[in-house]
């Protein structure tokens, strides 16, 4: 089977800017696709910021830097993104049909070999795969925020995904200086199906008048080791998809333990999504 050499990540948000990142640092040359002009010189821009960041703490050198920029070229066509790659990873927003969408574009422009990855954290990869000629090379590939520095990466198979595209993806993750944990695909894989939860509940907190949502995160920071409370991390997930995902779980699993909290339903109505509106549990529009 063809090695991985070249990659394409479609959608350059804060994943797959990231997952590009990644890439192109271990030496893989990556096509970034976007839809408009500007979203891949933006993507490329933060990609550039996160790397100097990396320059500055002498993780990585001036030249390394060029090099990794150098192997990444944006693309605006679909097609010509994927037509020469052996690897796709999407990374568009969390809509089913949206992806599904952009999973039959990419099943019909790329070759036979490719393997398409998505980087969903919580939709069906049975369900994406179903769309595509290939369900057996379909695979989930989960990466997480911030991509550069956060090692985990969580690989989810498919009902039909075969044994050595997952071993293939494993390996993959290993180069990419990362750590593969296999799950099977269930709502929420492992991550989210333990980590919404404990978000939710830290919601729920505030919305009974447990606490005030700095006190939550402080019993979580100062009491259990946690890097972010959890209403800083929903902020800097973004509220939005917390939502999303705790959907997800409920509708899956038919099960009331996953409702999402009214606090959480209301903060989206409003607009107030966290560290992309300005506004979430915490101020960010200082920053
Ligand atoms: N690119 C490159 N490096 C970055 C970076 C980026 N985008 N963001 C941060 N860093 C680096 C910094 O340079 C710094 O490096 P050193 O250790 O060498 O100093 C390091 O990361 C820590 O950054 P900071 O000092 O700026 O800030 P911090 O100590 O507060 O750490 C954090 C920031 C890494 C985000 C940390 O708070 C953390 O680990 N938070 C939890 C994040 C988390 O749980 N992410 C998963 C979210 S869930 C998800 O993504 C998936 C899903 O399905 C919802």
């Amino acid at each position: 089977m063809k090695d991985i050499t070249h990659v394409a990540v479609v959608g350059g948000g804060t994943m797959g800017n990231g997952i590009a990142h990644v890439f192109a640092q271990n030496g893989f040359t990556v096509h970034l696709a976007e839809t408009s002009r500007e979203l891949p010189d933006k993507a490329v821009q933060t990609i550039g910021k996160n790397l100097s960041r990396m320059v500055a703490k002498e993780k990585i050198t001036d030249d390394e830097k060029a090099g990794t920029l150098d192997r990444i070229t944006t693309y605006t066509d679909l097609k010509a993104a994927v037509e020469n790659v052996d690897l796709v990873i999407e990374a568009v927003p969390e809509i089913f049909e949206l992806k599904k969408k952009i999973f039959q574009q990419i099943d019909d422009a790329a070759p036979d070999h490719t393997v398409l990855a998505t980087n969903t954290s919580s939709i069906s990869i049975t369900r994406l795969a179903a769309v595509t000629k290939r369900p057996e090379k379909c695979i989930g590939m989960h990466f997480f925020n911030p991509v550069p520095v956060m090692k985990l990466v969580e690989v989810i198979n498919g009902f039909e995904t075969e044994e050595n595209i997952t071993d293939k993806i494993v390996t993959l993750a290993d180069k990419l200086g990362k750590v593969a944990v296999p799950a099977s695909d269930s709502p929420g894989f492992i991550s989210n199906r333990v980590l919404m939860p404990m978000i939710n509940e830290a919601i729920f907190c505030v919305y009974e008048g447990v606490a005030d949502a700095e006190s939550v995160d402080k019993v979580m920071k100062l009491g259990m080791a946690h890097p972010m409370g959890p209403l800083r991390l929903a902020d800097f997930i973004g509220l939005d998809v917390c939502l999303d995902i705790l959907n997800v779980l409920y509708e899956g699993f038919k099960d009331p333990k996953y409702r999402p909290c009214p606090l959480l339903v209301k903060m989206v109505d409003a607009g107030k999504l966290g560290d992309k509106t300005g506004k979430g549990f915490f101020n960010y529009t200082s920053k």
